[in-house]
Order: structure tokens, then sequence, then C-alpha cells
């Protein structure tokens, strides 16, 4: 394989349904430097490494990669030209604004704000499969996949219901900054329109939730006065929008990739029949096996870093493999396996070291809910076709339909 084709290949749409192949080369060479002067890291432990050491930035704007693509601050998907969030700073900012968020969401300030909404998530599900009774075929994506996360993100945040109409297009839009694959200057355009609107969406929300306060998240930081201050408005702005849309986008991939799992290994789909308590194993191994996240781009090295025998130099834009690391048989034995019960579930799903997923335990249980329900009530679910179409981005994974044929729907347990 040559340095060249690597992105051609990891762009190319027919890998999309198994890069994985793709993947096992790509570890070969643990480090790999690009024509562009940028690294591909593939193997666990250097990913792991790297992602825990204090020389890898997150700073997007100290990227020559990210400069090159035409991204800036605050293009982890709210537009171009937007204060940064946490998920794009390096301590102390970083450590500060994840904290102030953090004591709205978990534990230790509030501990019950996740664990709280399990019913809800319950409900929301059931509600989901006896909507699907009259129909013999179903869409896992559109039925389940998607309204689940996107309804619980809302009711978190304090986004009105209704409101998901006018922000899903601006999101579509604003995400394909995160599709290399697509010409940076035809895209800026109607990236940074979308981009706009979310903001102002953001902003006309965070006023109304000033002015009449609820119990939701929103709420609560606009209004915080905690041990480190309140947030500046342009930062509660962006890091509004940086939770609603990291706070589903992803979600929707592992619930539609965990179904579309289950339905290629009916052993383990009847097992989790048999016993739900097996969802929470289950839902690890697919953060292993079927991530949504199959990249980090953009770090950047602060200095020279000598890793695998190479030395990453100063400077250079560093993209770290997840989904590859999850895979590599250094790590983990038969990793091409699904074993929902394997003992080392130890996966780069959330990533890791500071910028571990914010959002994991929220995206954890609403997995093992949609799943668990997927199993008992969806009667005789059969894929209609194999591979199912696929969303455009290789870093962001999943299918963007998956249609099945069902016998029926279960009674509610
Ligand atoms: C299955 C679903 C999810 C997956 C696979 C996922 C994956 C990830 C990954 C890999 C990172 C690390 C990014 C990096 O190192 O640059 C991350 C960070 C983050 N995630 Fe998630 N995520 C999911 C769900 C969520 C949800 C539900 C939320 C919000 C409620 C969320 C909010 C965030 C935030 C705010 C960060 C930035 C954390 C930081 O920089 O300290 N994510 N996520």
């Amino acid at each position: 394989m040559t340095q060249a084709s690597i992105w051609e290949r990891i762009l190319d749409f027919s890998n999309r349904a198994n890069p994985y192949p793709f993947y096992d080369e790509l570890r070969r060479t643990p480090v790999t430097r690009l024509p562009d002067g940028s690294y591909l890291v593939s193997t666990y432990a250097e990913i792991a490494a790297l992602l825990h050491d204090p020389r890898v930035s997150s700073d997007i704007n100290r990227n020559p990669a990210a400069a090159a693509a035409g991204a800036t601050a605050g293009d982890d998907g709210e537009g171009p030209g937007m204060s940064p969030t946490f998920l794009s700073m390096d301590p102390p900012d970083h450590d500060k604004f994840r904290r102030i968020t953090m004591r709205h969401f978990g534990p230790p300030t509030t501990p019950g704000r996740v664990a709280g909404m399990e019913a809800r998530m319950a409900e929301i599900v059931t509600a989901l499969a006896d909507n699907m009774t009259a129909h013999s075929r179903i869409d896992v994506v559109d039925d389940l996949a998607y309204p689940l996360p996107v309804t619980v993100i809302c009711e978190l945040l304090g986004v009105p219901p209704g409101d998901e109409q006018r922000f899903r297009v601006w999101v579509d839009v604003a995400l394909q900054s995160t599709d290399p694959g697509l010409d940076p200057e035809t895209q800026q355009e109607k990236r940074a329109e979308a981009g706009k609107e979310l903001r102002a969406f953001m902003e006309e929300l965070v006023e109304a939730h000033r002015r009449t306060p609820g119990p939701d998240l929103l709420s609560a930081m606009a209004a915080d006065d905690g041990p480190e201050g309140r947030m500046p408005d342009e930062q509660l702005v962006s890091t509004g929008l940086l939770l609603l849309i990291a706070g589903h986008e992803t979600t929707v991939n592992l619930i539609a990739n965990g179904a579309l799992t289950l339905l290629r290994h009916p052993a383990e789909l009847q097992r989790l029949r048999n016993d739900p308590d097996l969802a929470i194993p289950m839902v690890e191994e697919l953060l292993r096996y079927e991530p949504p996240v199959h990249f980090v781009p953009f770090r950047t090295a602060l200095d020279d870093i000598d890793i695998a025998g190479t030395t990453i130099p100063a400077g250079a834009s560093l993209t770290l493999v997840l989904a590859s690391g999850n895979r590599d048989p250094a790590h983990v034995t038969d990793p091409d396996l699904f074993i929902p019960d394997r003992r080392n579930n130890q996966h780069l799903g959330f990533g890791g070291g500071i910028h571990l997923c914010f959002g994991a335990p929220l995206a954890r249980l609403e997995a093992q809910i949609a799943l668990t329900a997927f199993a008992t009530r969806l009667e005789n679910p059969r894929l209609v076709s194999y591979p199912p179409p696929y969303r455009p981005s290789p870093f962001l994974r999943g299918p963007s339909h998956l249609l099945i044929d069902i016998d029926g729907i279960a009674a509610r347990q």
C-alpha cells in the first residue's frame, strides 16, 4: 500500500461496509507518515499512549491539516468561526469548561441526571416499538436508532419538541466538515450558512431558558454561579450545540450498528432475548467491534514524539484510527469475532485520556435499552439486504438506513 493511496482508501466508499481488512493492513505500520506530512496511528498501544500524552494538543487552531482543510475553531459541528468548545481545547481551559458543563450533567454535583432519564428512555423506546405494530417492514435507523437519542438529548438540554425538524438539516450540512472527501471550497459556504443558523437557534434557546428556566441542562448552565463562574455566553452557545450534535449523531450509529451486528449474529440476538442483562457487556463489545467514531482527526504534536520507532516532529498533525486500535490482535484475542461477554473489552470507542467521551454514560444507557427492545419486541427480524446503505463519512460511520422485515411486535413486558 503506497502512502498516497491511504487517504484514497479511507475515503473510498466501497470500503465503508467493511473497512476492517484495510485497518489490518494499516496496523503493519503502527505510525505512518502521509505525503502531506501528517501521521496516521493505527495500533492500540500507540493510540492509547497518544490519547494520554500531554504533548498532543486538541487545539484545532494549532493544527496544520485543519487549516489546510479550511476547518477552524468550532468545527466540531457548530460551523466555522465559532468559539471553540472544550472538545478542541487543551488544559487548563479544557478542564475548566468540561468541569463547568459536567456540574450539571453528572457526578459529583448532579449524579442523578442520566440515571433519572432511564425510565423516560424506556418509555420512548416502548412507544417507538408500539408504532411498528402495523408494519411488516421497518427502518431501524428512522424508526428506532435516530428518534431515541434525538428525543433524549433534546429533553435533556431543554430543546422544545418539534425543533428537531429545524436543526436536522443544518446539522447534516455542518457535519459534512468531518468528511474529508468533500471539496473544502464548495462546502465552506454551505457550512458557514448552516453554522450561522445553528448558532442563532441556540442563542435564542439560551436566552429563552435564562428568562424562563426549566429543569434542563441549558437552563442550569445559563444560570450557573458555581465556584468557577459562569461560562461566557458565546461559549455556552457553542457547548450547547456540541452537546446537541455529539449527543445524538454518534448514538444513532451505535444503535444501528448494534442492530445490524445482532442480525448478523443470530445466536447472540437470541442470547440477548433470553438474558437482557447481556446488554451491558454487549454494548461495550459493540463499541469495540463496530464503533461509531472511527477516527480522531486534527491532533497536533507539540514536541518531537518518539513512538513505535518513528519520530513524529513537533507541529505535525495526527489522526488516531480508534476503530483499528479496537481490532489490534496485540491488544485483544480474536479481534474480528463479536463476543459480547469477552473479558477484555477495554476499547477506544469513547476515545481516552482527558477528552474521553463526556456523554458516555448516557449513550451506553440508550443503546442498552434500545437493543434490548430490539431483541425482545421485534418478532423474527430479518435483514432485507446486506450491506445496508452507509452514510458518507468514514469518520462517523454507520448505516443511513437499515431495512428489516418483521413478523410482528411482541406485547409490552
Ligand atoms: C455512542 C455514542 C458516542 C460515541 C461513540 C462518542 C464518542 C466520542 C469520542 C471518541 C470522543 C473523543 C473525541 C476526542 O478525543 O477528540 C468523544 C468526546 C465527547 N463526546 Fe462523545 N460519543 C458518544 C455520545 C455522546 C453523547 C451522548 C454526548 C453528550 C451528551 C457526547 C458528548 C461528547 C463531548 C462533549 C465530548 C468532548 C469531551 C472532551 O473534549 O473532554 N458524546 N465522544
